[in-house]
């Protein structure tokens, strides 16, 4: 008999600026993988994000979350525009899933792809598994003696050993796959409390894994992941310092453009949310400029996550080969190319 075709839920919110343009791409390729495969994702259209804001108000209301959480993956655009103020759909929208979804993980891959024209040394290939619900991230801190001399403005990062620890297993665990190494990034030497809290984890972790466990402070890494990239191959890190060195290797690996991302809940108690790592990038939107394949590639993530790894490996290798006969010129192109790849 043959198999009962797989079906997944997944919530689509295309978001702001060249958000749309890039997830429709992405979920068209899903589900012509799908077919292939013999899977098929519902998707649940979901306006949010700054024109549903500017129109009502409203940022996350508590219906659309709770249909969220129903859901078995989320696939996020990007959020953000100029006519909202800073913060409020990132912190409003975004962080607030990732926090109240419990998404602890923030996976982002960074890899040199044939083809491409990168900054960075060719043995780049490594995976950051950067802390995503805690750190500076968490929102302790606020300002007193407002509009005074005095005012005294406060971010506190908040470092649980429980929310340590789950992401440094997850990332020891993916270590074991992949070349049995592990980095810890931190400062170590200036923030010594969250520092040596990382430092025992990791040890704990890494020796309970069986994994080799390397150390580099993350102004070191920087530095490293331009000159000897090579020595890296799963990073773990707090929530701050991934935001930040994800942005460097995304550049020297082709730019933001080819950066996936995926906000996971790895025990898989509720849906995990996967996006770009690019931003809504106002400037170019509805141009037709823009770069779909860090949404087709964050697309993958997600497939891998649901349990799909050959489709999730299919989309993957159509963006290998359009980068290595040499890329498209606009998103339409792209999308052209990629419909080809997958179905071949
Ligand atoms: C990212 C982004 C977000 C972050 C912003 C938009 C809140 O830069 O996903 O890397 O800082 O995490
Ligand atoms: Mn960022």
């Amino acid at each position: 008999m043959p198999d009962k075709v797989r079906s997944y839920v997944v919530a689509h919110l295309p978001g702001d600026g060249i958000g749309p343009e890039v997830t429709a791409v992405a979920r068209d390729l899903v589900d012509q993988a799908g077919k292939q495969h013999g899977f098929t994702i519902d998707w649940r259209p979901c306006p949010l994000g700054s024109e549903h804001y500017l129109r009502t108000g409203e940022v996350l209301p508590d219906e659309i979350r709770s249909e969220l959480r129903k859901t078995d993956a989320i696939f996020l655009g990007a959020v953000g525009s100029p006519s909202v103020p800073p913060g409020v759909l990132e912190r409003g929208l975004l962080l607030r899933l990732r926090f109240e979804l419990d998404l602890y993980v923030n996976l982002r891959p960074a890899k040199q792809r044939l083809g491409v024209d990168a900054a960075g040394a060719d043995d780049l290939d490594l995976v950051v598994v950067r802390e995503n619900t805690e750190g500076l991230y968490a929102g302790a801190g606020g300002i007193v003696h407002r509009g005074t001399a005095f005012e005294t403005a406060t971010e506190e990062s908040l470092n649980t050993r429980a929310g340590v620890e789950r992401c440094v297993r997850y990332a020891a665990k993916l270590a074991a796959k992949r070349s049995g190494n592990l980095t810890l990034v931190h400062k170590t030497n200036v923030l010594t409390n969250a520092g040596s809290l990382w430092m025992r984890v990791a040890e704990e972790v890494a020796a309970d894994q069986g994994v080799t466990l390397d150390y580099a402070h993350v102004d070191a890494a920087c530095l490293y992941l331009v000159s000897d990239p090579g020595r890296f191959d799963v990073i773990v890190t707090d929530n701050l310092f991934g935001d930040i060195i994800t942005d460097l290797a995304a550049a020297l690996t082709g730019g933001l453009g080819l950066s996936a991302s995926g906000n996971l809940n790895p025990d898989k108690t509720g849906p995990s949310m996967f996006e770009p790592v690019h931003g809504s990038a106002p400037d170019i939107a509805g141009t037709g400029k823009a770069n779909p394949a860090g949404a087709v590639l964050s697309a993958a993530l997600m497939l891998d996550h649901l349990g799909e790894p050959a489709a999730a490996a299919d989309l993957e290798a159509a963006v290998d080969a359009v980068l290595a006969s040499g890329g498209a010129a606009s998103t339409d192109a792209w999308a052209e190319a990629l419909t080809a790849e997958v179905a071949r």
